[in-house]
């Protein structure tokens, strides 16, 4: 059986990580081996097998004896391991969540429901380091990988809506209690039934601007507000998670030698961990809507078309109705003022799921294969 080492696995990507791989049993086909940055020696965790006592994270030699390592430990830990590993001569498979190796010449950006083929082919080429996607660019993909499919797709526009569990554990911590502190400031008017509304708003913005307003973690409101950048700035007026989308995709889509131009705006709002956008999407020629559905529902089993109807689109395609499941619901699809080559689409998936830990399990799956 394959030694796979885990690091980063009590974070929260981690942790999902191993949700997801004792719900689908993965545990017993691998030889699992879990390395702390901290705890080295004590018990590892109950995997529903005997599992060693926790490694030394950054002992080279115990990581050179596994045959693969998956990381969710973030991008410092890479950064500070991963070229001392392939120095020494370790030859195995790397997986990892974090960004730094990403666009590595070397690397794969694995989401093998849109690019097996991609993964495949890389596989049997030797790549041997597979970095799982930004978020957004993973679940815009999963929602409308049937257009790439058939080569419809002349530019994107995506609009993000980008929820706390993008920034970590801490912002999420942060939201809630923004929004408690926001109730709590205009308590005692809801509670009256006759309280004027202004009354209360005037109650909340001061709430949002006083040095009180736990921001510690974001910096500035979010709850009762949103921010409309995330990551840093780059020199063409993209933050970096906007340049991600087009960069990425293009990666990821094995197809960088002939991008198509993928750039909006990313805006962080007070949803948990479920990330929604909207798609301006440019035809390279006019299809039917109906077609169009078919295409998109067609491309995985995860995406589900839904109709462009008040109800369901209310209902099926939000935050609230996603998270915590593996479906990337994608609607609001209609053809736009501009023309019948302009498609407007709607989408949202777990940040946490398919954005992070599910393209990873599946990966070292692919792998074991
Ligand atoms: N960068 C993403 C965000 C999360 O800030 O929402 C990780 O892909």
């Amino acid at each position: 059986m394959k030694r796979i080492g885990f690091v980063g696995w009590r974070g929260m990507v981690g942790s999902v990580l191993m949700e997801r791989m004792r719900a689908e049993d993965d545990f017993r086909d691998i030889d699992p081996v879990f390395f702390s940055t901290s705890q080295a020696g004590q018990p590892g965790p109950d995997v529903g097998r005997e599992v060693p006592p926790l490694q030394d994270a950054h002992d080279i030699d115990a990581l050179a004896g596994m045959d693969a390592i998956v990381t969710t430990q973030g991008g410092d830990y890479t950064g500070a391991v991963y070229e001392r590993l392939r120095a020494a001569g370790w030859q195995g498979h790397w997986i990892d969540a974090a960004s730094t190796l990403r666009m590595a010449e070397d690397s794969i950006i694995v989401l093998d429901p849109v690019n097996h083929d991609v993964i495949t082919r890389a596989l049997a080429q030797g790549t041997r380091t597979f970095v799982g996607g930004n978020c957004t660019v993973s679940l815009m993909l999963m929602a409308i990988g049937g257009l790439f499919h058939h080569n419809l797709v002349e530019w994107i526009s995506p609009m993000t809506y980008q929820a706390a569990s993008g920034s970590g554990a801490q912002h999420m911590r942060e939201l809630l209690k923004q929004m408690g502190y926001l109730e709590s400031a205009a308590r005692e008017l809801l509670d009256d039934p006759a309280g004027a509304i202004l009354d209360i708003d005037r109650r909340v913005t001061e709430a949002l601007r006083s040095d009180d307003y736990p921001d510690e973690q974001f910096g500035v409101p979010l709850a009762g507000s949103l921010i409309p950048w995330i990551d840093k700035a780059m020199d063409s007026g993209q933050s970096k998670e906007e340049w991600k989308a087009g960069v990425e995709s293009n990666k990821i889509l094995g197809r960088q030698d002939n991008p198509v131009p993928i750039d909006g705006i990313c805006v962080r709002v007070g949803a948990m961990r479920s990330h929604a956008q909207a798609l301006t999407i440019k035809l390279r020629r006019d299809v039917p809507l109906d077609e169009l559905h078919g295409m998109l529902a067609e491309a995985n089993q995860w995406v589900e078309v839904v109709p462009n109807e008040p109800a369901p689109s209310q209902q099926r395609l939000t935050p609230a109705a996603v998270s915590g499941t593996l479906q990337v619901p994608v609607g609001r699809l209609r053809k736009l003022a501009m023309g019948p080559e302009y498609l407007s689409a709607f989408t949202v998936g777990d940040q946490l799921l398919w954005g992070a830990a599910e393209p990873l399990r599946r990966t070292l799956r692919l792998l074991l294969a």
